[in-house]
């Protein structure tokens, strides 16, 4: 099949790119003419594991192409995914839809035979029927069909989570499109998935519900690992527990700092703005959004906690700043406020991150990058454990610090309690 995606961010990207990968001749389009070039020379502008390779293959046997020129790729194409971005709009919650509504603008000059529109880019329910409504002339000469199939892709997973996705929602009443859709899916949904046929509404609305459960189901046991912390329980025993459960599942049941990343807290946000568009009271994400926040708060607190409240020359070392690993992504990730607030203390904070040195830090005075975990962690009072890489799960901490008394708070609770107490470590982990 051909296909043509608008936007080379995340989503239009990997997709753009395992779906070249099953066969199919992909235009990949965007506006920016440096991503392009970059990407026509094999440099991949994201950091996502095994993505490079699998571009450069498709590349070489040109199946996959790179351009800013969407006439092109669009007279080229029978379906076209929009993967632009939809940020949240300044002071508000909303979702902001400029870039779907230009794809839309610029896509009407240039139909002239069928073809499928797509929105893979997550967007508030009824946007499906504002695309139609600016498409009218085109939908009413049977021209186009308006169809959603919401992304589930993890950043740092993103190509397993294509090749083998629990689930591909197709959202759309034509019966045409959905035909050409599960054949352009069938590779994949043979393999493991469920393909469903939705409603258009629904299946922008599984996308929402599906981000808030999953923050809300973080956030919960977050609030559990409070509680674990005043009454002597692992929360740990509690996940496994309580995820034994096959109605509740074990994912996604880890405590740990509050949850960023470019998604949750965006699209939390979002529902709660489609909720009171539609006069419908979102109390739990609400609430959700709300435990969140002060979880970025209440862990700066536990980490003064643990330095009993004496800051002045401490160093602070944090292993991992991105909001979860194998990203380079910074976006919403709770380093950040915890950075910022010790910065303006007086400590010394040095951090690493695999991921490399983070434009977020440079402009702060007491804040180091160091591009060694050895170095960043010699003569440190308190480790922090922010980010769960591979790399940190089998630390030598003492051959590491070189230094009596130092404490360590393993956010992500990697390391045991007992063995951490038996290397006479000072040790503190999230919820026990
Ligand atoms: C998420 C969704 O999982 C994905 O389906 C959607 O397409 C985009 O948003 P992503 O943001 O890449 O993916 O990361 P994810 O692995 O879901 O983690 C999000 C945040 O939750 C991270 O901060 C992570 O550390 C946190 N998290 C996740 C927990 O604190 N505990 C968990 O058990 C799982």
């Amino acid at each position: 099949m051909k296909l043509c995606m608008i936007g080379t961010g995340y989503v239009g990207l990997v997709s753009g790119v395992c779906f070249s990968d099953l066969g199919n001749t992909v235009y990949c389009v965007d506006k920016d003419i440096k991503k392009i070039n970059s990407l026509n020379k094999g440099v991949v502008p994201i950091f996502e594991p095994g993505l490079e390779e699998i571009l450069k293959k498709n590349y070489k046997q040109k199946r996959l192409f790179f351009t800013t020129d969407l006439k092109k790729a669009v007279l080229n194409s029978d379906v076209i995914f929009i993967c632009v971005g939809t940020p949240t709009k300044k002071n508000s919650d909303s979702a902001d839809l400029k870039y779907v509504f230009n794809a839309v603008k610029a896509l009407k000059k240039l139909i002239s035979k069928y073809k499928i529109i797509v929105t893979k880019s997550t967007v508030p329910v009824t946007t499906g029927d504002k695309i139609e409504k600016i498409l009218k002339n085109l939908k009413n000469k049977k021209l186009v069909d308006v169809v959603s199939n919401p992304e589930f892709l993890r950043e740092g997973e993103a190509i397993r989570d294509f090749i083998y996705p629990d689930r591909v929602i197709i959202g759309t009443d034509s019966k045409k499109a959905n035909k050409i859709l599960k054949s352009l899916y069938l590779p994949i949904i043979k393999k493991s998935s469920r393909y469903f046929n939705t409603s258009r509404r629904g299946a922008e609305l599984i996308k929402y519900a599906s981000n808030s459960f999953l923050a809300t189901k973080i956030s919960f046991i977050n609030e559990i690992a409070n509680l674990c912390e005043q009454t002597g329980v692992d929360v740990k025993d509690v996940s496994l527990g309580m995820g034994s459960d096959q109605r509740i599942g074990d994912r996604f049941l880890r405590a740990g700092p509050a949850y960023g990343g470019s998604c949750f807290p965006k699209d939390t946000r979002a529902l709660i703005d489609i909720g009171k568009k539609f006069k419908t009271n979102m109390s739990i994400v609400k609430s959700v959004v709300s435990s969140n926040n002060s979880r970025k708060l209440s862990l700066i607190e536990k980490a003064k906690l643990i330095l009993n409240y004496k800051l002045t020359n401490k160093k602070i070392t944090f292993l991992g700043v991105t909001f979860k690993p194998n990203t380079d992504d910074m976006r919403e990730a709770a380093s950040i406020p915890m950075i910022n607030y010790f910065n303006k203390t007086n400590c010394k904070i040095t951090y690493y991150d695999p991921s490399g040195e983070k434009n977020e830090f440079k402009h702060l005075k007491n804040v180091k990058y160091s591009n060694s975990l050895s170095a960043a962690c010699l003569n440190s009072d308190l480790i922090i454990l922010h980010t769960e890489w591979n790399e940190f799960k089998l630390l030598n901490f003492k051959k590491l610090v070189k230094k009596n008394n130092f404490k360590v708070f393993d956010m992500r609770n990697l390391y045991s309690p007992s063995k951490m107490k038996k290397l006479n470590i000072k040790y503190f982990g999230i919820g026990r």
